[in-house]
């Protein structure tokens, strides 16, 4: 299937089970629990992620699929073949609470690229997609990043892992942030953070997530002009579209300063007032 087919396939997906999210709320019945001790999951993320599995496995049998809730621990080094990238929900946080930062992120990647992402964010009704060399849209629209060029009037969008002992050193990069750039907004959806930096509306993102977070994402932002990369070299081994760790994805003209900026405040270097 040639990868504008594929991804006409990701986005009827996507927005079927947008719609799936947007009953489940409405009828308020879903289960939340706890996993690995410290991360929210309801019944809705395993309902949606079955919902997307069964429809690309009824259209493309046999296809290696990495989902956050039913196959999560797939080697993604194994992608010389295909393999889609999935999360449900992600911001299922803003879900359980009824806010509406929360999208379904859907990305194929071929040979160590992201060749195509779609997030669909169902209680905005904003429908984010890309296709790689081609382009990024909302809802059909074609997109940019912003091209700012001052540290200063940057907003800047992030977030914290559920792991409470992995937020003290964060710490730094947010002072750090918040003296030299205008503010900070943390929105609880990564893959929608990166679709906030491919439209303009946010100048940079940077957080450290899981490869189904930020796939679709990414592309879109880079598709859309932004300028994406990681703050310290990446392992060999694992495509660097798959990475999740210390991303940095911006409006190209301050990636290097925004990213010298959070170096610093890792090492810390910065006397912050
Ligand atoms: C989370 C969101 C959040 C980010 C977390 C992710 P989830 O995904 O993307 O913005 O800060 O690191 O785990 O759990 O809602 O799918
Ligand atoms: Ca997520
Ligand atoms: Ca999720």
């Amino acid at each position: 299937m040639l990868p504008q087919q594929r991804l006409e396939l990701a986005v009827a997906i996507a927005r079927e089970a947008g719609e799936r999210i947007v009953e489940a709320r409405q009828s308020r019945t879903f289960n939340q629990q706890l996993k690995k001790g410290h991360e929210l999951v309801t019944d809705v993320d395993v309902a949606v992620d079955t919902l997307i599995s069964d429809r690309l496995e009824a259209s493309l049998p046999g296809e290696p699929r990495l989902s956050e809730e039913l196959a999560p621990d797939r080697e993604v080094t194994h992608t010389a073949e295909a393999l889609w990238v999935i999360d449900p929900i992600d911001g299922t946080v803003n879900f359980a609470h009824g806010l509406h930062h929360v999208a379904v992120s859907i990305a194929w990647v071929s040979e160590g690229k992201t060749r195509l992402g779609v997030v669909h964010a169902p209680f905005l009704g904003e429908t984010y997609t890309a296709l790689y060399g081609q382009g990024a849209w909302c809802n059909d629209k074609p997109i940019h990043a912003s091209r700012t060029t001052r540290l200063e009037r940057c907003l800047v969008g992030t977030g914290f892992p559920y792991r409470r002992d992995s937020r003290p050193p964060l710490m730094r990069r947010l002072m750090a942030v918040l003296e030299h750039c205008q503010d900070v907004r943390r929105n609880g959806s990564a893959a929608l953070d990166l679709c906030d930096v491919a439209c303009g509306r946010l100048d940079a993102y940077y957080e450290s997530v899981s490869p189904w977070d930020f796939a679709a994402g990414l592309l879109i932002a880079r598709e859309a002009g932004a300028r994406a990369g990681h703050l310290y070299p990446c392992p060999s081994g694992i495509p660097e579209d798959l990475y999740g760790e210390n991303l940095l994805v911006s409006a190209p003209e301050i990636h290097a300063e925004l990213g010298e900026l959070l170096r610093a405040a890792d090492a810390n270097e910065l006397r912050l007032s």
